[in-house]
């Protein structure tokens, strides 16, 4: 049994064939309409979300199958203090399958080592967003006819926006593909993407403060909105908030056929007068995920059905003597839940939170 906590529990080998089986089901919806005859979606959302939630769910039902859950964390146990680690439990039996989306960093990944079936990160804090990115592969793979050799722009905040870590870890896989993180300073791209993954792989980026500068070389170009509930200080979100908004005028600057994505909710990031341009995908971005939901929902309760075991956890050469600097992180609040540490690199010896991805201090 497999769980879908980082998008890096895929190989691009199945990265490859979940989107064959999107595409497949969008071609013959009608062969896929009893897959999951009397089996149960549970959504546990601690977090606000319409998307992520409702495309779970209509995926679920599109495939048969019924649906059980929470929109929020006040309408669960979790209000009255339990923890995610016995709700997981809970939760297991009454659903074959379980998406949670939480505000603390790594919580998904403490359910799926505590639930008896298999859990799908749909949103964990600041840190991942997995199954944004399988909707992210599906629209770029349809509309721009392949996931390589690509000029991939992300812009806003880098820093807090979940799906964009996601993403360029997906994307990081495929050949030729290069990165234009367009941010302000204070919302740049995290250590444990940064680190952990262009640069360990060698991935080409540029860092740059400008849209408009960057606008013409791309293939690609992934909004995001500025992230106003992981702000500590609202001032800062205030002078942050409107750093990028896209607009027509913007949209001049761009290639014909560059394509516009955004994981939605939009703010005022991306101007409404830009929905006309067929360039723009966010709207049919949401569509596909509902179909990459699909597909995933039928890998994962099929490997269930086949080995119905939990998968080992490799904890050999951990350290438990560390901090997490991460307020936001899982650890600091689930009960009795050990600290623990892996060498992400040897020679800088870097050690990561195995929940957040933060770097340990003594
Ligand atoms: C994103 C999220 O929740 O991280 N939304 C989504 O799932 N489509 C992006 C966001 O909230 O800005």
């Amino acid at each position: 049994m497999r769980s879908l906590i980082s998008i890096l529990d895929l190989s691009v080998e199945e990265l490859d064939e979940l989107i064959a089986t999107a595409k497949d089901i969008i071609a013959r919806p009608e062969a896929y309409r009893e897959s999951c005859r009397y089996k149960k979606l549970a959504t546990l959302f601690f977090e606000p979300s319409t998307r992520t939630r409702l495309s779970f769910e209509a995926a679920m039902l599109e495939l048969g199958g019924s649906v059980l859950g929470f929109s929020e964390a006040s309408s669960s146990s979790a209000a009255k203090g339990e923890s995610m680690a016995d709700t997981a439990k809970i939760v297991s039996c009454y659903a074959d399958i379980m998406a949670i989306r939480h505000p603390k960093d790594g919580a998904p990944y403490v359910a799926a080592r505590n639930a008896s079936v298999p859990v799908i990160n749909a949103g964990d804090g600041q840190h991942n967003h997995p199954t944004q990115t399988l909707a992210d592969l599906l629209t770029i793979s349809r509309e721009m006819g392949r996931l390589s050799n690509l000029t991939i722009g992300l812009c806003g905040d880098l820093k807090y926006g979940r799906t964009v870590h996601s993403l360029i870890e997906a994307m990081s896989r495929y050949e030729g593909v290069k990165f234009v993180l367009i941010s302000p300073a204070e919302l740049k791209l995290p250590g444990f993407v940064r680190y952990n993954v262009l640069e360990k792989l060698g991935i080409p980026y540029t860092e740059v403060t400008s849209l408009d500068d960057a606008m013409g070389q791309l293939d690609v170009l992934y909004m995001t909105r500025v992230q106003r509930e992981r702000f500590d200080d609202p001032a800062v979100y205030e002078r942050l908030k409107d750093s990028y908004i896209l607009t027509k005028e913007k949209m001049e600057l761009a290639k014909e056929n560059m394509c516009v994505l955004h994981p939605l909710p939009r703010v005022n990031e991306i101007s409404v007068a830009v929905d006309d341009d067929p360039r723009a995908a966010y709207f049919r971005q949401a569509l596909n995920g509902k179909f990459m939901r699909m597909a995933l929902i039928l890998k994962l309760l099929k490997e269930a059905e086949e080995n119905p075991r939990r998968e080992k956890v490799e904890d050999g050469g951990w350290r438990h003597d560390l901090r997490c600097p991460n307020s936001r992180c899982i650890c600091h609040t689930e009960q009795e839940l050990p600290p623990a540490f892996r060498l992400t690199d040897r020679e800088a010896g870097i050690w990561r939170c195995v929940y957040c991805e933060q770097v340990g201090v003594e």
